[in-house]
């Protein structure tokens, strides 16, 4: 299945491509919206993606354009791979389409999906780091329960959080509809329109992709890398990344002002000239695109230009 990807027509519309312009998308994932980017370039412009995933990379590389490069690597070391770059210093626009994709949901042996079985694993680089499995070998329940409660909001973190320790001492958890499992009996009731493993999965694939951390670092990557003018267009799917997109926007968007009378010290100086952004509009997918693409429906895109 391919990766449809969300609210393309307003990333392009906003970004406002400049025809030798220079992009960056830091998350390519099946590549529509790096497509879409290319599509606007002149012969000049320059589009350079990242994807932590060697599947969605292995796509990027079939991308035969001089215009184009990938890298395989987190966001947050974009400024290592642009290291060698020609215009590095005058970045046009970044794109951050947060999340996995549909490529890395609907392939099994990822272990992204609730709905299927497959190996107990959300690793988005499945070279880097541990997987789920192997964490929960090894932690304790204070941490399971912290990590369901902050990154999936779940109102019965705690019982799952028991369950899993109790489970994993019998018998380890190593698949993900084992983990469904559990997760269904630890739980007293639940709404039958909402599936009782949704959170406890987002939770573990944003702890395990460390992906609070790289949001974190890439926002304050972009106020340096990016120039007077340029565009920032950001989509996240929950409200813990939302919430730290608007944050971000809030703390850099007001001048801090120093009271009448007082002198200036050389750190106020220096906050006063720290580069800004304003804010342009955050915009949700309409009706019609979320029944095409369900995907769509919890994603929230907030744009902000450099000033
Ligand atoms: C929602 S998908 C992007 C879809 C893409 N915009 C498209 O049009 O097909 C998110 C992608 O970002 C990648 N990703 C998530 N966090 C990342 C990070 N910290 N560094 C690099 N890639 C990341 C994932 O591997 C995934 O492929």
């Amino acid at each position: 299945m391919v990766h449809t990807s969300v609210l393309t027509k307003k990333v392009i519309k906003y970004l406002e491509i400049k025809k030798n312009g220079t992009y960056i998308d830091c998350t390519f994932g099946g590549g529509g919206h790096s497509r879409a980017i290319l599509k606007k370039l002149g012969i000049d412009g320059k589009l350079y993606s990242l994807d932590q995933d060697p599947q969605a990379v292995k796509i990027g590389k079939k991308i035969e354009d001089p215009r184009f490069k990938i890298f395989l690597d987190k966001f947050s070391n974009i400024e290592r791979n642009l290291q060698n770059v020609k215009n590095k210093n005058k970045i046009d626009g970044i794109l951050l389409d947060l999340g996995m994709s549909s490529l890395q949901l609907n392939s099994h042996r990822r272990g992204f999906s609730f709905m299927n079985d497959g190996p107990l694993d959300m690793r988005m680089n499945p070279k880097i780091g541990i997987s789920v499995c192997e964490w929960l070998k090894k932690t304790n329940l204070k941490e399971i329960e912290w990590v369901i409660k902050n990154f999936g909001e779940d109102k019965y973190a705690k019982k799952i959080a028991r369950a899993i320790i109790l489970q994993n001492k019998r018998k380890i958890i190593k698949s993900t509809l084992d983990l469904v499992k559990v997760i269904k009996k630890s739980i007293p009731i639940y709404d039958k329109f909402k599936h009782p493993a949704r959170r406890t999965f987002q939770a573990f694939r944003i702890y395990i992709n460390q992906e609070i951390i790289e949001l974190k670092k890439i926002l304050r990557i972009i106020i340096n890398l990016l120039s007077s003018g340029s565009r920032i267009a950001i989509i996240s799917f929950h409200s813990i990344e939302d919430r730290i997109v608007k944050k971000f926007i809030k703390n850099n968007s007001t001048h801090p002002t120093i009271p009448k009378g007082l002198p200036i010290t050389e750190i106020q100086i220096k906050k006063q000239t720290k580069k800004k952004i304003r804010f342009i509009k955050r915009i949700k997918p309409t009706i019609s695109e979320i029944q095409k693409n369900p995907r769509a429906r919890s994603a929230i895109l907030r744009i902000c230009e450099l000033r």
